[in-house]
């Protein structure tokens, strides 16, 4: 038995990264679900690999910062798998750049993919959890939850309100078996990484350069914080809600921090 047996789960962002992750692995657990992201064909890969694997998953074009496309994408989740009990916000974009660059366009389209995708997830999916006695959403913060990060000002905002919103969500849907819990991810191998670093004029570098403040010197998984979802979204974390979960290697656990070198996380275990 899967640790998610028997639910049916809406993934956002689910076309890569963390998201991708996260939705091949609630399969393997056991869920059935629904792929909601802008990028159609990755999105219909990942959907391809999990039924090739014998699981059950749908892909849905869903911009997430639009209302309507939201509401529609969670009621086409329902009209497939006749009940939703799990949301996992994983969509999220970065802008780079300091503050007196951005347009208001910029702002507010990063506070919509960010940050106003979780309000709309959680206002179409409440009717359908109240069906239920446990239901569960994630959102993905950032160690940018916590503390300031360099010229990203919108993005880590955007993550602050991030785990607010996880918090108030928690305090106000407990009383109907919602658990709503953030996981805040550090330096994680995906495509947003790169594109982050690509900014940069060297990108290898770059990371190098960050890699020496985390204590175990090694980028984090996507699969590494798929597995602190399902856990969030299963009954091994039944006591939890209003928390938030850092999955960063100890980047943000010290104030000052350099490695010598490779570290035993830096090889293959
Ligand atoms: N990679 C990191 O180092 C890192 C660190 C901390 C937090 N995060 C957060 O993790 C989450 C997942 O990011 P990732 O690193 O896996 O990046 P990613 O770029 O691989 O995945 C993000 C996904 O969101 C989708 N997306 C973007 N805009 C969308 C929209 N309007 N509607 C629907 N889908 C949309 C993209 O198409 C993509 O599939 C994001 O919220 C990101 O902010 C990433």
């Amino acid at each position: 038995m899967g640790r998610m047996e028997g639910q049916v789960a809406w993934v956002s962002g689910g076309a890569s990264g963390m998201g991708e992750a996260t939705a091949e692995l609630f399969a393997a657990e056991g869920a059935r679900v629904a792929v909601a992201d802008v990028q159609e064909e990755r999105g219909r890969d990942v959907v391809n690999r999990i039924v090739e694997q014998g699981g059950d998953a749908i892909f849905l074009v869903c911009d997430v910062a639009q209302e309507e496309q939201v509401r529609g994408s969670i009621e086409a989740t329902v009209a497939r798998f006749g009940k939703l009990q799990t949301v996992v916000n994983c969509a999220g974009i970065v802008h780079v750049g300091c503050l007196h660059e951005y347009s208001e366009k910029d702002w507010d389209r990063l506070m919509g993919v960010n940050l106003k995708s979780i309000f709309f997830s959680l206002k179409y999916a409440m009717s359908h959890f109240r069906e239920h006695r446990r239901s569960y959403m994630v959102n993905i913060g950032s160690v940018g939850s916590f503390v300031g990060q360099a010229e990203t000002p919108a993005y880590t905002a955007s993550k602050h309100a991030v785990l607010g919103l996880s918090r108030s969500i928690a305090l106000d849907y407990a009383g109907d078996g919602l658990r709503c819990n953030c996981i805040c991810p550090g330096i994680t191998d995906t495509p947003m990484l790169r594109y982050h670093l690509n900014t940069t004029p060297d990108p290898a570098a770059t990371l190098a350069q960050r890699l020496r403040r985390v204590p175990t010197g090694a980028v984090i998984r996507p699969e590494d914080v798929a597995q602190a979802a399902v856990y969030f979204c299963s009954e091994g974390s039944a006591g939890i809600t209003g928390t938030s979960l850092v999955v960063d290697g100890g980047y943000i656990a010290a104030a000052e921090w350099e490695t010598s070198g490779p570290t035993r996380f830096t090889e293959e275990p």
